[in-house]
């Protein structure tokens, strides 16, 4: 089973095509869980509809109550992607304000669980004060990143080329080699 966790950055609407879609014509079963944000996007087009529908599984964005069961079975890795810098940000300060950060969060946490995030981020966001910490704090928690130059280089805010394809492959191939041994 892999955990698949989208935020509300551009390309999310590339989710069940780019991502969802391979991950299970790989063979993998997958439960998606959404960013509050990332939810009302793809609810306002139908995407989280056809995620469910190919998924066999509710499309995750609000906490359960404790007494409701779990929705989503266990997992056997993660894959945040794509990430917004808020995501990653509060990721690497262990900020759990919703479901898929309650997610990850403890993911981070928990041995022999491998995570994968792609960081979609520009320029602007790499220049943060803050942003090479956070890279820093994931890597110590020995998250696979996919980023740098070779498969995503960074363009000034509003500057990126339209209808910009994200690196599915590369995020896959990432899922693949962190679960293959
Ligand atoms: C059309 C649009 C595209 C956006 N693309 C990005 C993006 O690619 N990366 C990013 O970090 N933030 C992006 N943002 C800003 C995030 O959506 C915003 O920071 C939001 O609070 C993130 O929430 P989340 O991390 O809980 O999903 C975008 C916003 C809009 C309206």
């Amino acid at each position: 089973m892999l955990g698949v966790v989208a935020s509300a950055a551009g390309g999310v609407e590339q989710l069940r095509t780019g991502l969802v879609g391979p991950a299970i014509e790989r063979g993998w079963r997958v439960a998606v869980t959404l960013t509050p944000t990332a939810a009302a996007w793809l609810r306002r087009t139908g995407e989280v509809a056809r995620l469910e529908t190919l998924t066999g599984l509710p499309v995750r964005d609000q906490p359960r109550f404790p007494d409701e069961a779990r929705p989503h079975p266990p997992v056997t890795c993660f894959v945040l992607a794509p990430a917004s810098a808020n995501t990653v940000a509060k990721l690497a300060a262990g900020i759990a304000d919703n479901q898929a950060l309650t997610q990850l969060c403890e993911a981070l946490g928990t041995i022999g669980l491998p995570v994968v995030v792609f960081p979609q981020v520009n320029a602007a966001h790499a220049r943060h004060p803050a942003w090479q910490r956070h890279l820093t704090a994931l890597r110590a928690a020995d998250v696979r990143l996919i980023h740098g130059p070779d498969v995503w280089p960074l363009h000034e805010p509003r500057a990126h080329p339209a209808a910009r394809e994200l690196p599915w492959a590369a995020v896959l191939a990432a899922v693949e080699g962190a679960t293959s041994s």
